[in-house]
């Protein structure tokens, strides 16, 4: 037995091995595990399972290791993270989240100072782990196009993105202050970023679209940020490497109006950190439902950070009704993008894709009663119950 998927500092060898020389080598998954608050150990309960399964069916090996992050570590420790649980992740191969943070208005993690409270412990570790690179799968099933807000026409063409987000720069990380200036109250947040950074997170963008269908948007606001324009200038850049991949720039305001226009039009979105998350909420919810998207955020090593894109939902935590699906097909995302394991990858994909084919929904994909249609034939499943479904099925 060895271990698979390279650690962080990239040392070890990789899961591709075993596929190279065709033998059935167990291969083991050392896999740090962030539950979180709000609805993540519900959903990252059914993705454990589904892991569990694919181990089983396969004959890998996983080992766990719990990591306390956001407002569990602040319960436990004070703090949204501490350097123990750094380390911990940093031993690992791979980690799988759920999701942090609390409600903001009732939750008293938000009355501590803002560099305590959840969020900052996700922003913390993302640039710890060195993960540059974010990435967002937003694509529609056929099986839920009727849970597409968009134009029936629209819907039926289908679509299939990536936002490439950057995540460890811009707004989120730069200088911000808030004091008094002439008797008025002064708030200042900066968006900083070098070529080194740009390039990185360009030449990821363009390495997946030749993967995909070799298309490139890089999204910006070149019509009157500096960042943006040094941004568009490095893209263009790394694209003179890469002539089979189509390059075109959009302005970030336009991209947000394209992607319920047409988002068909999209293969892989590359664009800095802010308009990132907001487009990236923006395409989730073209899709149908914000627990269906998964999202990868990768360093220059095997390593990656695994979550759902969407939040830690309080308001539904412990109901067991959250939809598990964002989370597996993240899980999905580990096993291939850190462990060269796409076969089991496929068949965690494949999985989802035939629950939703046999018509089980979770509350928040589940059609109205009364709507026309495929509605009629579905099922609603609590989240443990599409866990259960999904692990059945590989
Ligand atoms: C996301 C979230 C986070 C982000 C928050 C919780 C800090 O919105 O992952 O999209 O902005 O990156
Ligand atoms: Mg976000």
């Amino acid at each position: 037995m060895r271990s698979a998927g390279a650690a962080y500092d990239g040392k070890t060898e990789t899961g591709t091995v075993r596929r190279r020389f065709g033998t059935e080598e167990t291969v083991k998954l050392k896999i740090g595990c962030i539950s979180g608050d709000g609805i993540g150990p519900e959903i990252v309960g059914e993705a454990r399972k589904v892991l569990e399964r694919i181990a089983v069916r396969y004959g890998h090996e996983i080992s766990w290791t719990d990591i306390l992050l956001g407002g569990a570590s602040i319960d436990a420790h004070g703090v949204p993270l501490t350097p123990e649980a750094v380390q911990a992740a940093k031993e690992s191969d791979a980690v799988l989240m759920g999701s942090i943070g609390g409600d903001a208005n009732t939750s008293p993690w938000y009355q501590l100072p803002p560099d305590r409270r959840p969020e900052a412990g996700l922003l913390a570790i993302r640039k710890e782990l060195g993960l540059f690179a974010n990435l967002r799968p937003a694509l529609l099933y056929e099986e839920l196009a009727d849970a597409c807000p968009l134009k029936k026409e629209t819907s039926e063409a289908g679509f299939d993105l990536l936002i490439m987000r950057e995540l460890t720069g811009g707004l989120y990380f730069g200088a911000r202050k808030t004091t008094v200036e002439n008797g008025l109250r002064t708030a200042v947040d900066t968006l900083v970023y070098n070529e080194y950074e740009i390039r990185r997170i360009a030449v990821k963008a363009f390495d997946i679209a030749r993967k995909r269908r070799g298309k490139v948007t890089s999204v910006d606001k070149a019509n009157v940020l500096d960042s943006s324009r040094l941004w568009r200038a490095v893209v263009n850049e790394v694209a003179a490497d890469y002539p089979d991949v189509e390059l075109s720039h959009m302005l970030v305001d336009n991209c947000a109006m394209q992607l319920v226009k047409d988002p068909a039009q999209f293969d892989v979105i590359l664009t800095e950190n802010m308009f990132g998350d907001i487009l990236s909420d923006e395409a989730s919810m073209v899709t149908g439902s914000i627990g269906m998207l998964a999202s990868a955020s990768l360093n220059d090593t095997k390593f990656g950070l695994y979550e759902p894109s969407h939040g830690s939902a309080p308001d539904i935590a412990g109901k067991d009704i959250a939809n598990p699906i964002a989370t597996i097909l993240s899980a999905a995302m580990m096993l291939r993008y850190s462990f060269d394991l796409d076969e089991e990858a496929d068949a965690v994909e494949g999985a989802v894709k035939q629950v939703l084919k046999e018509g089980f929904r979770t509350a928040d994909i589940m059609p109205q009663k009364d709507a026309a249609g495929s509605g009629a034939a579905c099922r609603k499943c609590s989240c443990s119950e599409m866990g259960s479904l999904i692990a059945e099925r590989i």
